[in-house]
């Protein structure tokens, strides 16, 4: 194992803050420097989060996409795809499935569907909130300040947003029309409105090297992000990035591994980018520090079309089987499913 790679290790297991140079030193592991890393990330994870892991039912209710992003199958761009909103009563219908199936968490996710009117957003989560016992995570893109401050007041807890990449000339390359910069003013409002905040990236983008990786790291610690999601870049034919190689299971798993270490209290998702390049993507996650799963609790007759990337994982799985198989993989791990709402940590020690 090389010097810098073991010295990085050591200081990661001793709790020190790690340099952007030293987080790229462990994502660039070999395979022997692997096992360490993953074993190091393990037990970071389990003397922080333990070993439960939490399941938060997502449900996708509109694959409406006024941006452009080169990397995304929602594009607007991508005019060959079916596009649906479900009502109102659909979503909460979804909710109490995904409450009745044991979710603590209902995530409410969409493509950056610029018209759905935030009024209408709102009244959906006043509702479950009312009659589940459930916190809501909304993952609906870049709105309006007013709107984020309206779904907080209407009892959201918690806001996805993943910065993509910490690269901002990559980033408005591969997101035409938009700014890095805007999009962290826009984490920084959702803070300030008191929400727990995720944020994440792409493994393995066109352009990205290991230095950005451990970049993205270290801009999720100043942000004291509370979730942070990382997973593959999966190419899909129907955008412009279509024949561009992907991103590893390799990459992806040292990546959220030095996350772990990184970021020892963060809720870190095995995403389901990651079970799509590998069958037991998302168990090998829950190995490398990852303590969330988010099982689909979106209507069959909708999955398909929400087709951020070809080959998404569990297409033909009813909410009750995505359920299911979320539970066999927890067990797989040698883990438990989390009892409680799985709040950031954070958020449990300001209470
Ligand atoms: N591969 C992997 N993840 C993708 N996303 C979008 N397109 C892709 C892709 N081709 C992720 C982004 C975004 C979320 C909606 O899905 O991280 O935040
Ligand atoms: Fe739309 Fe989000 Fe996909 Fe970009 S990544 S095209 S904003 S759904």
């Amino acid at each position: 194992m090389r010097t810098d790679f073991v010295r990085a290790l050591e200081r990661a297991a001793n709790l020190e803050e790690l340099s952007r140079d030293e987080l790229a030193v462990l994502i660039s592991a070999d395979e022997e420097e692997s096992a360490a890393l993953f074993d190091c990330a393990d037990m970071m994870r389990s003397r922080f989060m333990g070993d439960e892991v939490h399941l938060r039912g997502i449900i996708e209710f509109s694959n409406i996409c006024s941006s452009n992003c080169y990397y995304c199958g929602l594009r607007k761009g991508n005019t060959a795809l079916k596009r649906y909103r479900m009502s109102k009563a659909e979503i909460l219908e979804s909710a109490r499935k995904a409450a009745v199936l044991g979710c603590r968490t209902i995530v409410l996710q969409s493509g950056e569907d610029r018209s759905y009117p935030a009024g209408l957003l709102a009244e959906i989560v006043a509702e479950i909130k009312s009659e589940l016992d459930v916190a809501i995570t909304l993952s609906v893109g870049e709105r309006p300040r007013e709107d984020y401050a309206l779904w907080r007041e209407a009892g959201a807890d918690r806001y996805l947003l993943k910065h993509e990449t910490c690269d901002g000339k990559l980033f408005s390359e591969l997101r035409p029309g938009t700014v890095l910069e805007e999009r962290l003013q826009r984490l920084a409002w959702l803070r300030e409105l008191g929400y727990q905040v995720g944020s994440g990236n792409m493994v393995g983008l066109p352009g990205q090297t290991v230095e950005t990786l451990a970049g993205d790291i270290v801009l999720m610690r100043e942000m004291e992000v509370e979730m942070a999601g990382i997973g593959p870049f999966v190419p899909n034919r129907q955008t412009p990035l279509g024949s561009c190689p992907g991103g590893t299971l390799e990459l992806t798993l040292k990546t959220l591994a030095a996350a772990r270490l990184a970021l020892p209290r963060t809720h870190l998702p095995a995403t389901t980018a990651t079970a799509t390049i590998d069958a037991l993507g998302r168990v090998k996650a829950l190995r490398c520090g990852a303590n969330v799963i988010m099982p689909n609790m979106t209507p069959l007759k909708y999955r398909a079309s929400y087709s951020i990337y070809p080959g998404k994982t569990g297409l033909e799985d009813t909410p009750e089987e995505s359920y299911a198989k979320a539970v066999r993989m927890v067990e797989s791990a040698g883990r438990k499913v989390g009892t409680g709402y799985g709040h950031s940590l954070r958020h449990l020690e300001k209470k």
